[in-house]
């Protein structure tokens, strides 16, 4: 399909602890999309999960269906509004077997069905193209809050749907603003579920050339912060220590020495559960640990991190010879973590996309991106065929 028109997409994530929305730009064909943020709506569920210390998927669903509305409310307020409101010739009575379809389609989200009915009075008809949400990966009570609210304002609208998948997203988040870069692109995707390395070689034409064996960056992140007694979430914490740690090092900092798991195993796999383990025998090891001591160990976890990063995305763009390097996923909103990656794409001569601020972690911008690349290649989805996959592959894209 041949898009030159802009298309304004509404975008809906709720895949894990982020509630979001947004409305986007989309245009241009498969080899040049661009996309253009025009409102990004998120709201964290952070304090909802903190007591339990890690994210609780019944609770990640509830809170998804109390905040929805809102944050829909939120990434529409500045949306222009379609020119005319489409009045059904059947008067009222249609808009009264509407508001049971809506009811119907989210029988399951608590009371999602009254605040998007009330969202749905209130608001007059935006102009939007298009419906992009998240079936998958995540969390799957959580995603099918999103999916419900999509196809209940779509239904509403008259708008098409379209399904998206979030780590497509956080490759796409990259685009917006600026020109697609050439291809094939080199993608290091690190979040708080995957570390992958990805051939871009189309938008949509995706080869997944090594992932990590056991725990992911920002899950060994949020483990050691829990070893250094941080407060959830870690990774934005052990960061904050890490950097402090650089900027003035503690005496502890040169008796802490951590491993570099699969730095030299000659393939693009990761393993980052060693790592973590070698945090914690370390922590147990110097006994009542002192400000000095964690802040080593957090340097030292990110140096280890950064070493393995990058010499990984070295050996993936000499085995595959790729023309840009792409980095997505919530632990690129690390400052160091994107200095060690510039540092590598600058020595080798590989333009370098990182995602704008406020577009690494998870947010719904991207998942418009991701949504109109899906669109492009197969046009928009029957909204009753969205369904929710946990455990969604980026190769299924
Ligand atoms: O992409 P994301 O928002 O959600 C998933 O799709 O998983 O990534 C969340 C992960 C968490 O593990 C979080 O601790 C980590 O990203 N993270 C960071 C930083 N900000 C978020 N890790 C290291 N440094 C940061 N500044
Ligand atoms: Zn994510």
């Amino acid at each position: 399909m041949r898009v030159c028109m802009p298309v304004r997409i509404l975008a809906i994530e709720t895949s894990c602890d982020e509630t979001a929305a947004a409305v986007c730009e989309c245009g241009g064909a498969l080899d040049a999309p661009t996309f253009e943020v025009k409102s990004n709506a998120v709201h964290s569920q952070v304090e909802a999960h903190r007591e339990f210390g890690g994210v609780v998927p019944s609770l990640a669903k509830r809170e998804h269906a109390k905040n929805l509305a809102a944050v829909l409310a939120e990434a529409l307020k500045n949306c222009p509004t379609a020119p005319t409101e489409i009045r059904s010739p059947y008067g009222s009575g249609d808009r009264i077997s509407v508001n049971g379809g809506i009811r119907k389609i989210l029988e399951r989200e608590g009371g999602l069905a009254d605040a998007l009915l009330d969202l749905i009075a209130k608001t007059p008809k935006p102009a939007i193209d298009l419906i992009a949400v998240t079936v998958g990966p995540g969390l799957e009570p959580a995603l099918w809050v999103g999916i419900s609210a999509a196809r209940a304002l779509a239904l509403a609208w008259q708008v098409p749907v379209v399904g998206a998948d979030h780590m497509e997203g956080h490759i796409a988040a990259s685009l917006a603003g600026r020109a697609s870069p050439p291809l094939p692109a080199l993608a290091l995707l690190i979040s708080g579920g995957h570390t992958e390395l990805a051939l871009v070689k189309g938008w949509g034409a995706y080869e997944v050339l090594g992932e990590t064996r056991d725990d992911a960056v920002g899950e060994a992140y949020d483990k050691v912060a829990r070893i250094l007694g941080l407060p959830y979430p870690g990774g934005p914490e052990v960061a904050k220590l890490a950097a402090a740690a650089r900027a003035n090092p503690p005496v502890e900092r040169d008796d802490v020495k951590l491993p570099r798991p699969m730095i030299a195993s000659g393939d693009l796999d990761f393993s980052l559960s060693g790592l973590k383990t070698a945090v914690l025998y370390a922590a147990r090891d110097f006994g009542e640990l002192t400000e000095g001591f964690k802040a080593s160990l957090a340097a030292e976890f990110e140096e280890a991190v950064a070493d393995v990063l990058a010499a990984k995305v070295r050996a993936a763009i000499e085995a595959h010879g790729p023309k840009s390097l792409i980095v997505g996923g919530g632990v690129i909103a690390n400052g160091y973590l994107r200095e060690r990656l510039a540092a590598v794409a600058k020595d080798v001569g590989l333009e370098l996309l990182l995602p704008p601020p406020g577009l690494a972690t998870d947010n719904a911008a991207m998942v418009a991106a991701a949504g109109y690349l899906r669109f492009l290649r197969s046009g928009p989805d029957a909204p009753a065929s969205l369904i929710a996959n946990g455990s969604r592959r980026l190769t299924d894209s």
